[in-house]
C-alpha cells in the first residue's frame, strides 16, 4: 500500500482524505490510501520519522505544522520563500508549498490573467506569503495590506517581492485590477464580517478573490458581485493545492472535478471551523 496523508492538530475537519481517496478510487488506484492523523506540535520530530520509518510516500502538512515541520526536512525554494512547508515527499526527505501553485492555478482556471497587473492582497500570514510569492514570481505589481503594518513589510523582504506595503486607506484609493482575500475575517461562523469595510468601493470591473471556503460567498464576495466586480471564492484554491500534492506523489494527473466535488460535498456536510 503506498500511503499518504495530512498531519495537523486538531485534524477532524480536514476535507483532504476525502478529496485524495476520491480521486484515488476514481483513478482505480487501489494501492494509495490517503489518511488524516492527530500531531500535537511538540512530537512533529518524533512523527515524522515513524512516518517515514512506516514508508510513508508523503503527507501534507496543516495549522499548526507547517513552520514545526521545516527543521525536518530539506526545504525546496518556493518553502523557503514562503516560510512554510505543507507538502513532504519523503522519498526524497523533502518539504515544498503547493498553495502557491494551488492559488495561482486556480486564477489561471478562471482566466484572471495577473501578469502586469496591480493586486491588492489583504492580510499577511501564510496564505497571503503563498499569494504573493506566486503573484509577484507571475509578474504582478503587489500591494499587501495588513492590520498589523509590520507584518506586511516583513512578509514583502521574506518572499522577496518588490511590491509595497499600504494601509487600506491608501490601497483603497489607487485602481487596481484585482482583490484577494488572505485573512480569516469573513469566515464561517463570522461571515457577517469582511476584510474590506463596507463603506469603501471596489475599483470598476475588478477581480475580487476570498481565500475564504466557508461559507461559499462571503459577505465580500456578496458586496462585490452587487456592483459588478468578477467573484471567485477559496475551495478552487484549496482543492488545486491538494491536486499538487497529488501530481509530486504519484505522478499521475488528478482528476480535479472528481476533487472539487469530494470537497463540496464535504463542505455541504459541515458547518463550522476552518480546517
Ligand atoms: P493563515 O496562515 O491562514 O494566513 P494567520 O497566519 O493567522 O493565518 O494570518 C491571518 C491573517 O488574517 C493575518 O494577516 C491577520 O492580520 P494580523 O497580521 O494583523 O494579525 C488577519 N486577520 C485576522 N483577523 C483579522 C481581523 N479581525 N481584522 C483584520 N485582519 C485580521
Amino acid at each position: 500500500m503506498n500511503k499518504v496523508g495530512v498531519i495537523g492538530w486538531p485534524i477532524e475537519h480536514s476535507l483532504s482524505p476525502a478529496m485524495h481517496n476520491a480521486a484515488f478510487a476514481a483513478l482505480g488506484m487501489t494501492d494509495w490510501q490517503y489518511d488524516k492523523m492527530a500531531i500535537p506540535p511538540d512530537i512533529v520530530r518524533q512523527s515524522l520519522k515513524e512516518f517515514r520509518d512506516h514508508n510513508f510516500i508523503g503527507l501534507n502538512v496543516t495549522v499548526p505544522l507547517k513552520q514545526a515541520v521545516m527543521p525536518f526536512v530539506k526545504s525546496d525554494a518556493v518553502a523557503k520563500a514562503i516560510g512554510a512547508v505543507n507538502t513532504i515527499d519523503f522519498r526524497k526527505n523533502v518539504g515544498t508549498n503547493t498553495d502557491a501553485s494551488g492559488f495561482m492555478d486556480d486564477l489561471a482556471a478562471h482566466g484572471v490573467d495577473v501578469a502586469g497587473k496591480r493586486v491588492v492582497v489583504l492580510g499577511a500570514g501564510g496564505a497571503a506569503r503563498a499569494a504573493v510569492y506566486g503573484l509577484s514570481q507571475a509578474g504582478a505589481e503587489v500591494i499587501v495590506v495588513n492590520r498589523t503594518p509590520e507584518r506586511a513589510e516583513r512578509l514583502l523582504q521574506d518572499v522577496q517581492s518588490s511590491g509595497r506595503a499600504l494601509s487600506l486607506e491608501e490601497a483603497s484609493g489607487l485602481s487596481f485590477d484585482v482583490l484577494v482575500n488572505a485573512t480569516s475575517v469573513g469566515m464561517s461562523p463570522k461571515a457577517d464580517e469582511s476584510p474590506w469595510p463596507d463603506e469603501l468601493p471596489f475599483p470598476q470591473g475588478i477581480a475580487v478573490y476570498d481565500m475564504v471556503y466557508r461559507p461559499a460567498k462571503t459577505r465580500l464576495m456578496m458586496r462585490a458581485d452587487g456592483v459588478g466586480c468578477r467573484v471567485i471564492g477559496g475551495v478552487g484554491m484549496l482543492v488545486r493545492q491538494g491536486a499538487a500534492a497529488f501530481r509530486l506523489w504519484t505522478g499521475v494527473e488528478p482528476p480535479i472535478d472528481v476533487m472539487m466535488k469530494a470537497v463540496l460535498d464535504g463542505l455541504s456536510g459541515q458547518t463550522g471551523t476552518k480546517g
